[in-house]
């Protein structure tokens, strides 16, 4: 089934998973540049939105007019909900995501994110208000329920797409698993035989096998990718190629990785400013360090601690090139 944008299709159907502190707006312009459906942003909470946190807005707006990516909501009140959509699509949103999902204590402590799906009436009126209240595609994201006597995302997705809800995306775990276990693609089955929208199969994907996988069990139409993209933004194009005949994409290697994490530490280092910047950069650069598997912990630890960003870049040479350094 193609997945749909205000008609044109969201190809190729391998998405980016939202992740807070990590889709951010160079991640996900990299994400992207190497070819993605969809990307997503970082959570905004609706209520905190609206109500003028400026550093959030500018986060959130950042980049969310940009085709194929989605801003992502969260909230517990249908009216603050609705507000920040509305403002999101003044603002030049495209898509709004609903995260029904997130399993964090101090989300579902105030009845948002996973929490929602123990009360899915009221999640119901907070999917409605948000449909009622913008004209771009309403999607939504959640778990396959909140433990395993409440599986019940079926029925919440099949009253989310009678809502107007124009593509699911299913995280194969409930909320009482948090990331433990292995995600149920097979239960997302149950999800995409109780919709005619677009299911999107998510949760521990990290290649090709993997996506091919989860695809065979759930029978979803794309398959949403989190962490398996840490340090391996070409992921996503990759899996596109081997699975639905995108252009491959150029892997970068040896200078050529280098090349492209600096210019993403550079990217990352503008959006933040300098100070928060050396700080948010150090997770993606010990991702890409993990991967590329060149760096000793002498080295890896020096490339993390360092405060200076030419001192960083410098170090990360040495990390993901060793063996030019040498000849050089
Ligand atoms: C650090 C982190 C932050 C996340 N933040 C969000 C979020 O803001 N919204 C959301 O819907 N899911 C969030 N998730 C869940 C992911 O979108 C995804 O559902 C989950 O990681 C499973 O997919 P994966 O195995 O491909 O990572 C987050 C996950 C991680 C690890």
């Amino acid at each position: 089934m193609t997945v749909l944008n205000a008609g044109k299709p969201l190809s190729p159907p391998v998405f980016l998973a939202p992740m807070a502190g990590i889709t951010d707006r160079p991640f996900r312009d990299l994400v992207a540049r190497f070819g993605a459906g969809l990307v997503v942003s970082e959570m905004v909470a609706s209520q905190e939105m609206v109500q003028a946190k400026a550093a959030m807005r500018e986060r959130a707006e950042l980049g969310m007019n940009v085709e194929n990516t989605a801003v992502q909501i969260a909230g517990r009140e249908a009216h603050w909900m609705a507000e920040a959509a509305r403002w999101l699509e003044g603002s030049g949103a495209v898509m709004i995501d609903i995260n029904m999902g997130c399993p964090a204590k101090r989300v579902t402590n105030g009845y948002s994110g996973s929490a929602l799906l123990k009360t899915p009436d009221h999640a119901l009126r907070l999917i409605e208000a948000v449909v009622e209240a913008v004209a771009v595609p309403v999607t939504l994201k959640t778990r396959l329920g909140w433990d395993d006597d409440l599986r019940n995302a079926p029925q919440l997705a099949a009253r989310a797409e009678a809502a107007g809800v124009k593509m699911v995306t299913i995280h194969g775990r409930t909320r009482c698993q948090f990331y433990k276990g292995r995600a149920d693609w097979a239960a997302i089955a149950e999800v995409v035989e109780a919709v005619s929208v677009p299911v999107i199969a998510n949760g521990d994907i990290t290649g090709s096998d993997t996506a091919r996988q989860a695809l065979t069990a759930s029978g979803a139409a794309g398959v949403m990718i989190g962490r398996g993209a840490q340090g391996q933004p070409w992921l996503l194009a990759q899996i596109a190629h081997n699975l639905f005949g995108a252009l491959a994409p150029d892997i970068p290697e040896g200078s050529r990785l280098l090349d492209m994490v600096s210019e993403h530490y550079e990217a990352m280092l503008d959006f933040y400013g300098p100070e928060l910047g050396v700080r948010v950069a150090r997770k993606h650069l010990g991702w890409y360090m993990d991967h590329a598997g060149t760096a000793d912990a002498a080295a890896r630890r020096a490339v993390l601690t360092a405060k200076d960003p030419a001192e960083v870049l410098r170090l990360l040479g040495r990390a993901l090139t060793p063996e030019d350094q040498v000849a050089a």
